[in-house]
């Protein structure tokens, strides 16, 4: 009997107060909850700077910090192992953090030999405010994956709870949450079930493409 052959989702992420982290461990549920699905949970290496100067001495960020150690960095080889891959950042002035940023710089390689073409793909982040640019963010973390040949993927209105006009996260182009101003803020269950939904989905498609 053949034995059938198992699709890699990677979730890859970087958060420093921990709300992309709780997004990332909901997309890798919703993935995982799809059969022959096999999930590859993966944070991207933090900056020496920002390790000194904000976490070092910060106790929110250490917390999160060590909470981070058990998960592997991804490498280059993770990202060609994987058949979808959805990546999450935090917001920093509209746009993608720069630890995510340099993750995409650095896949030069892959880009050259097309590896990364033809994988599906999706976005979330994490913002301190309500319009502090959810839509920004995602829609420019798009940009990198179209240059990859990926196939980008966001979340449909028929997902429950995406049609709403209440103060928390969820957005078409990718799943959402709102940090608050001090990190005080936990991702809503309606965040976190829209991140599963996106999951799910990527993977269903994953394993109809393979
Ligand atoms: C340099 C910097 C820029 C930021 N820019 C924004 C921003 O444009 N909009 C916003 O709502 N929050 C902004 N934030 C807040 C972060 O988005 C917030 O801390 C993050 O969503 C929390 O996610 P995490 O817990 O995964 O680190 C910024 C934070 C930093 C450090």
């Amino acid at each position: 009997m053949a034995v059938e052959k198992s699709v890699k989702i990677l979730v890859v992420y970087y958060s420093l107060y921990g709300h992309t982290l709780q997004l990332a461990q909901a997309v890798a549920e919703g993935a995982k909850s799809v059969s022959n699905v096999e999930v590859m949970l993966r944070r991207v290496e933090e900056f020496e700077v920002v390790k000194q100067k904000a976490i070092d001495g910060n106790d929110a960020a250490q917390k999160i910090w060590e909470q981070q150690q058990d998960i592997r960095v991804c490498s280059l080889d993770d990202l060609r192992a994987a058949n979808g891959v959805v990546f999450g950042s935090p917001t920093r002035f509209g746009n993608m953090s720069a630890q995510i940023k340099q993750l995409f710089d650095s896949m030069t390689k892959l880009w050259l030999n097309g590896e990364m073409e033809g994988k599906p793909a999706g976005v979330f982040t994490s913002t301190a405010s309500t319009h502090g640019g959810q839509e920004t963010t995602l829609l420019t973390m798009m940009v990198p994956l179209l240059h990859l040949g990926m196939i980008v993927m966001g979340v449909p209105y028929s997902v429950d709870g995406m049609i709403h006009n209440e103060a928390r996260g969820g957005t078409p182009y990718g799943p959402t949450t709102i940090a608050g101003g001090q990190g005080e803020l936990e991702p809503k269950p309606e965040d976190l079930a829209i991140a599963k939904a996106l999951g799910k989905r990527i993977a269903e498609v994953t394993v109809k493409l393979q």
